[in-house]
């Protein structure tokens, strides 16, 4: 008895000594890899985009304003780059579902032990942390997932890398003309779960998936049409879970989130009309009836404000995609 005693409080403090171990591990090995820094180009673009742009905001009728509806002079090129930068901001980009209604701070994933992911603060109030920002600077944190002083982000960036300079822009602008908001966001902070995954390369950078920081990008988007060369440029808003190849499969972040669905030829959209996809992006409900899990959820709110067309686009181009078998991860 007094063996097993012996013997058992030996193992409970092994564990715990391992695990203090293995959490102090994590904390080091994630407080470098915060500090590790990446190169990326210098860009510059024009805010607002010149010229009428070959699409604008979506109108009264849910459609896009064509060519020529945009005047020519310097305030109606920057009311229209300011009312599609709207739509990109809430609907294409999502970046209000992080960010907040407002842009003023929002939340990304508040789930410890994972960690605390709050969207800072992107109006000119207090808290602000675009004060000073530069047309590279916003191309270096959202097309490349870095912070002006290099350091790599937990925003998924991968989503926005190929978002054009005209987009960007439009982006930057309507940005600019929000009323400001004041509002301190609390920065990232990861729990243990978090720094594990962190540290063991489980929880990838978008900055280390984008990889190529040099290649210029598309100036213009693809013309909004029912195509799939626009379907195209809109579902590479869809690669950071559902992968370059769109072959989904394990996510790396919460442990807890589905892997990502399969949407080539291979996996059950092949089998969709166009009525029972819209259905899932914006109810979330599958043709069988069933509920679509997180993390796609996070998804939806953007969707129900993405456009028919847009929506009829994205369908087009998966549909397309040749079938492939999710990789082992
Ligand atoms: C899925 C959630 C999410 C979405 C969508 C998102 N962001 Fe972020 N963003 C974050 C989080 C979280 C941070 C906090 C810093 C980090 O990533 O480590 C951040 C940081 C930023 C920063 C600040 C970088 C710095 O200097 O510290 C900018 C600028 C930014 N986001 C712009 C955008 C824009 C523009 C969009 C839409 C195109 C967008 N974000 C979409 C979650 C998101
Ligand atoms: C944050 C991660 C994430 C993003 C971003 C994302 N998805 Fe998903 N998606 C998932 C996950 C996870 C599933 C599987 C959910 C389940 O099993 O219920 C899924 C499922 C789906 C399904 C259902 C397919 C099936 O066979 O059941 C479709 C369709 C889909 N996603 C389309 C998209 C499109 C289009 C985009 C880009 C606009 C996108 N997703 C962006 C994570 C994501």
């Amino acid at each position: 008895m007094k063996t097993f005693l012996k013997i058992a409080i030996g193992l409970i403090l092994l564990v715990a000594i391992l695990a203090a171990a293995g959490y102090a591990w994590a904390s080091s090995a994630t407080a470098q890899a915060f500090e590790q820094t990446v190169e990326v180009h210098d860009v510059d673009f024009p805010v607002p985009y010149p010229e009428a742009a070959p699409e604008a905001g979506p109108t009264a009728d849910g459609e896009f304003a064509t060519d020529g509806e945009t005047g020519g002079t310097g305030n109606d090129v920057r009311a229209a780059a300011i009312q599609r930068g709207e739509h990109l901001v809430h609907a294409r980009y999502g970046c209000a579902d992080c960010h907040g209604e407002n842009l003023g701070g929002g939340v990304m994933m508040d789930a410890m032990p994972m960690g605390r992911f709050l969207g800072p603060n992107l109006t000119g109030g207090a808290g602000s942390v675009v004060t000073g920002y530069g047309t590279a600077d916003w191309d270096r944190a959202v097309r490349h997932g870095v912070a002006p002083d290099g350091r790599r982000l937990m925003m998924p960036a991968a989503d926005f890398q190929r978002m054009s300079d005209q987009e960007l822009s439009d982006i930057v602008a309507h940005i600019g003309s929000l009323p400001p908001v004041d509002n301190e966001v609390t920065a990232v902070a990861l729990g243990p779960i978090g720094k594990m995954l962190v540290a063991r390369g489980i929880w990838q950078f978008s900055a280390d998936r984008i990889g190529d920081h040099d290649s210029p990008h598309v100036a213009r988007p693809p013309t909004a049409t029912a195509s799939v060369e626009f379907g195209r440029h809109l579902a590479a808003t869809c690669v950071g879970c559902h992968k370059q190849d769109y072959t989904g499969g394990d996510i790396g972040g919460d442990p807890n989130w589905a892997p990502a669905a399969n949407l080539t030829a291979a996996g059950s959209l092949s089998q969709w009309t166009l009525e029972e996809f819209v259905r899932l992006m914006r109810e979330g409900v599958r043709p069988d009836g069933s509920e679509v899990l997180e993390p796609m959820t996070f998804v939806m709110p953007a969707a129900q404000r993405m456009t028919d067309l847009e929506l009829e686009a994205m369908y087009l181009f998966l549909r397309s995609l040749p079938a492939r078998e999710t990789a082992a991860s």
